[in-house]
């Protein structure tokens, strides 16, 4: 049938280098500072994938010409406060959380009304969370229950404001960021830590941002209204995706994966540090600054003997999109894993933390839940053996990867449904996995 897929058999081991698609996270960062840089910026090695095309939609229909190019786009900045468009905009924001929390920010200046909308999972997810610090800067924003579709109607006599972000949500951060950047003034925000791409883009730029850091917040400081100029940018491979390849090659047998050129940004690598301390091998090399990110290579290999685990929840932001491969190597572990205050899990493209338990359990795995804390007992020697039918789970891309991985690494026969959920971020991940010798049909 249609975006089914098929496994019945484990992977073969396998040796191989490769590289998995650029990061979501940047691109969509790139795509939106560029709309505001003033001139010409090019991105290159741009995730194509839908949640970025969205992103370039969003900004063309706020008047900024993009140009695909052989290998970049070519962004036309308007900058700062520079979008044209007619009045009722609507801006589809599709599945991507990061592109919709962020948009708001970006237009917060615009005195024209602009309708916000997505896919099915995105319009049961949360914008209190945005319209909140967004009404304080004094944009207005409606919307029924906190969700969308919103109507934003911006203003030009917006005021700088003092917020504290207490999720540790970089979506968050930075929708206040691109609105602090519309507005005269300093913005101050202290915000718990989480993914830092859009303050090291700004310092790259040279934009007027300061950053202190104390304990489990940073204190940013960014002064608005200063227009920057157009950039180039080399966009690197997500740890996020790598992390499938990871824990595929860590559950495989005799097997050794390099992945090339990947973003190692220390508030992202949370599943190394994890899954390390859990007797993972998983090596750095070649590693380099890129405009203040980091980047090397990772160097994956079997491992069989994983401990457990009592995971500090100071590691859940930089781990938060690896979490359910994290669970599924807390099931082969030796001994009962912990993992606290997982609220945020539940908030992303489908509510992953029910969704993981639900999981663990189908595989029959003993999972023990306290609110958003959890316990795994994991048994290093789990075999599955049944039939797992995965379906009706929000479309969630990592949701079905994660099945893949547990289909060629733990056995079973499996079926599961909506492959189309990986154009979201990684629409090339069934043939790179077919590459290294895994058969789904
Ligand atoms: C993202 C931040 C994270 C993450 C999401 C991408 C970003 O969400 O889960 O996939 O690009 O800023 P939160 O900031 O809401 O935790």
């Amino acid at each position: 049938m249609k975006n089914q897929v098929y496994i019945e058999n484990i992977i073969n081991p396998f040796k191989k280098i490769i590289t998995v698609s650029s990061d979501k996270s940047i691109s969509i960062r790139c795509v939106l500072l560029s709309s505001i840089a003033l001139g010409r910026s090019k991105i290159f090695n741009l995730l194509d994938s839908d949640d970025v095309l969205n992103s370039i939609k969003a900004i063309k229909n706020l008047g900024v010409k993009c140009v695909k190019k052989q290998n970049y786009l070519e962004v036309h900045g308007v900058g700062i406060n520079g979008f044209k468009f007619n009045n009722n905009l609507t801006i589809n924001a599709g599945n991507s959380g990061t592109l919709a929390r962020c948009i708001v920010g970006l237009c917060s200046a615009t005195s024209k009304k602009i309708k916000l909308i997505g896919d099915q999972s995105l319009s049961k997810r949360d914008f209190k969370r945005i319209i909140e610090p967004l009404n304080l800067f004094g944009v207005n924003i409606n919307s029924k229950n906190g969700m969308l579709p919103l109507t934003l109607e911006g203003t030009k006599i917006l005021r700088p404001i003092k917020y504290i972000e207490k999720k540790g949500s970089a979506q968050i951060k930075t929708s206040i960021i691109l609105s602090a950047i519309n507005t005269p003034g300093i913005t101050e925000i202290k915000s718990k830590k989480s993914r830092d791409h859009t303050e090291l883009m700004l310092k790259s730029l040279s934009y007027p941002i300061k950053i202190k850091k104390i304990n489990n917040y940073d204190l940013i400081k960014i002064k608005g209204l200063s227009q920057f100029r157009s950039f180039e940018y080399k966009v690197p491979g997500d740890i996020s995706s790598a992390s499938f390849f990871i824990v595929l090659t860590l559950l495989s047998k005799n097997s050794e994966l390099q992945i090339k050129n990947i973003n190692i940004n220390p508030s992202r690598t949370g599943i190394i540090n994890i899954l390390r301390k859990m007797n993972a091998s998983i090596k750095i090399t070649n590693k380099k600054n890129y405009k203040g990110e980091n980047i090397g290579d990772l160097k994956i290999t079997s491992t069989k003997n994983f401990k457990s685990i009592r995971c500090s929840s100071k590691l859940n932001s930089s781990a938060i999109d690896e979490f359910l491969l994290i669970f599924l190597i807390a099931a082969k572990a030796s001994g009962i894993s912990k993992f606290y205050d997982l609220n945020e899990l539940n908030k992303k493209e489908s509510p992953r933390l029910n969704i993981a338990i639900n999981f663990l359990k189908m595989l029959g795995v003993k999972v023990l839940r306290d609110k958003d804390n959890i316990k795994i007992f994991g048994n290093p020697n789990l075999k599955l053996k049944k039939k797992y039918h995965m379906k009706k789970f929000l479309k969630d891309h990592r949701v079905f990867m994660l099945s893949v991985v547990a289909g060629l690494t733990l056995g079973g026969k499996w079926v599961i449904e909506d492959s189309d959920a990986i154009n979201t971020s990684f629409p090339k991940f069934l043939y790179q996995i077919r590459k290294l010798g895994a058969k789904i049909s």
